[in-house]
């Protein structure tokens, strides 16, 4: 464990087990029906890519690039889209994919720009609902894990940036959090 992390929450066995049920869950509801996955960057980059492995069909992949943390432990209260076209998704499935869902409203931000677009259907997955209120009402048709309201960093989840890379779901010491506030 790295010494900036107070504990593990998820560690790399468990989640590997988990990912095995999610991926089979997503192929059997889809029954080989064509569908676009669309990643959330930056955050779901590594569990995507972990999951998708888990899927050995041919899948097409985008990503969108959407900020509401810039940075900070809380989040902004608002969901800014940062590219300047977003795939094509008109008449078809989409599998999109989030880290965390925290207060809602990335996922309900992305799914109405998505159904705008024309998206026909519509699933989301994330690897972590965080048990809180939401700001509005909103869950994940396929969630890793639940976890209680903390700030979480590792496997594609960032501190200011760091920490994504490491293999697991971990809590950071609260002195690493002040020294970099
Ligand atoms: P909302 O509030 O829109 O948040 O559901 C979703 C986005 O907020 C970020 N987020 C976190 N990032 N540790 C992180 O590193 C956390 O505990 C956390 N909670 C929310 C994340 O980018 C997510 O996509």
């Amino acid at each position: 464990m790295h010494e900036d992390i107070e504990k593990v929450l998820i560690d790399e066995e468990v989640i590997e087990k988990r990912l095995d049920i999610i991926a089979d869950r997503i192929l059997g509801e889809f029954r080989g029906s064509p569908f676009v996955v669309i990643v959330i960057l930056k955050g779901a980059l590594v569990f995507t890519a972990d999951l998708l492995r888990r899927m050995p069909i041919p899948l097409e992949i985008e990503c969108i690039n959407v900020a509401s943390y810039h940075g900070e432990t809380k989040s902004s209260g608002r969901v800014d889209f940062l590219d300047a076209k977003l795939p094509l998704v008109k008449g078809r499935s989409v599998l999109l994919i989030d880290d965390i869902l925290d207060t809602g409203r990335t996922l309900v931000a992305v799914e109405a720009k998505l159904r705008e677009q024309g998206a026909r259907i519509v699933k989301s997955c994330v690897l972590l609902s965080k048990d809180k209120e939401r700001s509005a009402e909103v869950e994940a048709d396929y969630v890793g894990f639940h976890i209680g309201n903390e700030f979480v960093v590792g496997y594609g989840l960032d501190y200011k940036g760091l920490y994504r890379n490491l293999p697991y779901v971990g809590i950071l010491k609260e002195e690493t959090v002040e020294a970099s506030g």
